[in-house]
């Protein structure tokens, strides 16, 4: 590892990460003389204002500015200060104070060292079965979320592994509470996913939520674990789930599964996260009545209100599981009396394994649109983070966790502004060189689209690893996972006289998705099965506008490496960002002509502007 950890929004504060800090109040007394010195700024007095929670009050008192917050708040506070004046603005006055209290970043790191669907290398505090990490990584690491204002982070997968379960038994408490007090000051906590069936591990033949037993060892387990820990912010499951256990086993529903835990870990003040993410994953693709999307909310929304006050239902934005474009999930707006997350994906999975260029705040901020935002209460992201020097593999990647913070703190944020903050703070560009780079994170994610998955379709991607053209290689998987390109139409019916999904959308929505004629271009594939000469609104036929943008997007990216070749960046992330570029358009190219192909050779349609396609 590189002795300068580099990775981070905050280059001025990069040599020196804040050590004996105990709490968010002490780190932010300890970040304002560090920064401010190097800024050549005033250091504003701090004034503990428990009344003020994770809120801050920036204001000027006597010529000096002071910063007024609880303990966590005058970390926020800190971190803004200090962020606007290195953005070369004035320091902010006012009060702040975050729109979603509860800020998740959920990692999906094995104990073993390695983590699921992780692109930036490997655990930053895992290794070997244990705990095992190097506080001054863990200090940036730290600084990273609490200066984005992530508050909470689960420190493993929700695919609980039998290592991971030794993290909530006795054997492993010690090491957790360790952990707690390295992010302790940094005004985030920590969380741990549970295996639903875990009370098994100790003689009890049953996972039954209603079963006395199991109810009795769960409490007891949450007794001492939060006495290891006692602001642990609660347990995350993932049930039912892609094998995983859970209460359907027993013939209960999610409902008295998730309370059963709730209970547990209410005396403590701890929250229970209980995963929407449960569909039939062992599909028969002869079978076209059971459409996959449909899981959640046949699951959930009949449970509207059955929740207790302590359950936290995470929903993942779409319905199916964070596809290029997917319409928001209608789970989301069917469950007004569930306290809801909104669940987004760091990790590029399906987006281009943090080799491919793809900022995602426009996507939030799209995807959001017709969610207001109070519809949930909290919100958490799937980490992109890992042991790579500059931590995310990407050094733009840093870009999507810096942004998630700020989403989550206000989401109706502007993408772009933040987009321009993240640059202006990271590089410090000439002007029309920070204007090319944010130009070119907002309209990434466009690029990417254009030369994977058409119009909403999804699912054409390798399932071996997620990375890569594959047109049918989920095709007849047991997934539920199928574009059903055929030699005349794609795409699946997902009207009423379909599947009926939109039937799942409230009125408005309904109407938007439930026509070819009203459905948005880039969801038309997602809702209607069209043939391939159905006449786009812009005239070209569907399987023209397929070739176009498969066409498109592989020259857009040549043209992001000219861009990129034309910014004075400093090393290593000049080197690293080409490298990486270089890979993209290589991958969009295959992209290109796989899906092109594909399409081709089904159709029989040749491109009108004869460009090369194989057959
Ligand atoms: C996807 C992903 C899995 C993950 C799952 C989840 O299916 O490929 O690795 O476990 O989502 O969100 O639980």
């Amino acid at each position: 590892m590189s002795e300068a950890i580099r990775r981070t929004w905050l280059p001025y504060l990069n040599d020196d990460v804040p050590a004996g800090c105990a709490t968010p109040a002490e780190t932010a007394a300890f970040e304002l003389a560090l920064g401010c010195q190097r800024l050549g700024a005033p250091v504003p007095g701090l004034r503990e204002d428990a009344a003020l929670g994770e809120g801050y009050h920036i204001y000027t008192e006597s010529g000096r500015p002071v910063i007024a917050g609880g303990s966590a708040g005058l970390l926020y506070g800190a971190y803004a200060y200090l962020e606007a004046l290195a953005a070369g603005e004035d320091a902010p006055e006012g009060v702040q104070k975050p729109f979603y209290g509860l800020r998740m970043i959920d990692c999906w790191d094995n104990a073993d060292g390695s983590i699921e669907r992780g692109y930036s290398g490997r655990s930053l505090w895992f290794e070997g079965g244990r705990f095992q990490w190097d506080p001054r990584r863990i200090r940036q690491l730290g600084r990273m979320l609490g200066s984005a204002g992530v508050n909470a982070l689960c420190v493993n997968n929700v695919n609980v592994h039998a290592e991971a379960e030794d993290l909530i038994e006795d054997a492993g408490l010690t090491e957790l509470a360790r952990f707690a007090d390295a992010l302790r000051p940094f005004g985030v906590k920590l969380m741990v996913s549970v295996n639903f069936a875990q009370p098994m591990r100790h003689g009890i033949p049953t996972a039954d939520p209603l079963d006395e037993a199991v109810q009795q060892w769960w409490a007891e387990r949450a007794d001492a674990v939060w006495r290891a820990v006692p602001d642990l912010a609660g347990f995350l499951v993932k049930a039912d789930s892609e094998h995983r256990p859970g209460p359907f086993t027993y013939g209960r529903s999610h409902a008295e599964g998730a309370n059963m835990l709730a209970r547990a870990v209410a005396p403590h003040g701890g929250v229970l996260v209980w995963r929407a993410f449960v569909y039939n994953c062992m599909q028969d693709w002869r079978d076209k009545k059971t459409d996959r999307p449909m899981a959640a909310y046949e699951t959930y929304a009949p449970l509207d209100g059955q929740f207790d006050g302590n359950v936290i239902l995470q929903v993942k934005n779409g319905p199916y599981d964070f596809q290029v474009r997917e319409p928001v999930s209608p789970t989301l707006l069917a469950m007004p009396n569930t306290n809801l997350a909104l669940e987004w994906q760091l990790a590029q999975e399906y987006t281009g394994h943090q080799i491919d260029l793809y900022a995602m705040n426009p996507m939030w901020h799209e995807m959001t649109a017709d969610l207001p935002p109070e519809t949930v209460m909290a919100v958490a992201a799937v980490s992109n983070l890992g042991r790579d020097d500059n931590f995310t593999g990407h050094p733009f990647a840093a870009a999507n966790l810096y942004g998630y913070g700020r989403y989550a703190w206000n989401p109706r944020v502007d993408p772009e502004a933040v987009l321009r903050r993240w640059a202006r703070l990271t590089y410090a560009l000439p002007g029309a060189q920070e204007d090319a780079l944010v130009a070119m994170l907002m309209n990434s994610r466009s690029v990417y689209e254009k030369y994977t998955a058409p119009l909403g379709l999804c699912w054409m991607v390798n399932p071996e690893g997620h990375y890569g053209p594959s047109p049918y290689g989920y095709e007849f998987s047991l997934w539920g996972t199928y574009n059903r390109a055929g030699r005349d139409a794609v795409g699946i019916d997902r009207t009423a006289a379909g599947t009926g999904y939109v039937l799942q959308y409230p009125e408005a929505l309904r109407r938007r998705y439930e026509t070819p004629e009203a459905c948005p271009d880039d969801l038309l594939l997602f809702f209607h099965r069209l043939r391939y000469d159905y006449r786009m609104r812009d005239g070209r036929t569907l399987i023209q506008r397929i070739y176009d943008d498969h066409f498109e997007g592989a020259e857009q990216t040549e043209a992001m490496a000219r861009t990129l070749e034309g910014l004075s960046l400093p090393e290593p992330d000049k080197t690293e960002a080409l490298e990486r570029m270089r890979l993209q358009i290589r991958d969009a190219r295959e992209w290109r002509d796989v899906i092109n192909t594909f399409f081709r050779r089904l159709s029989g349609v040749d491109d009108e502007k004869t460009r090369t396609i194989y057959d």
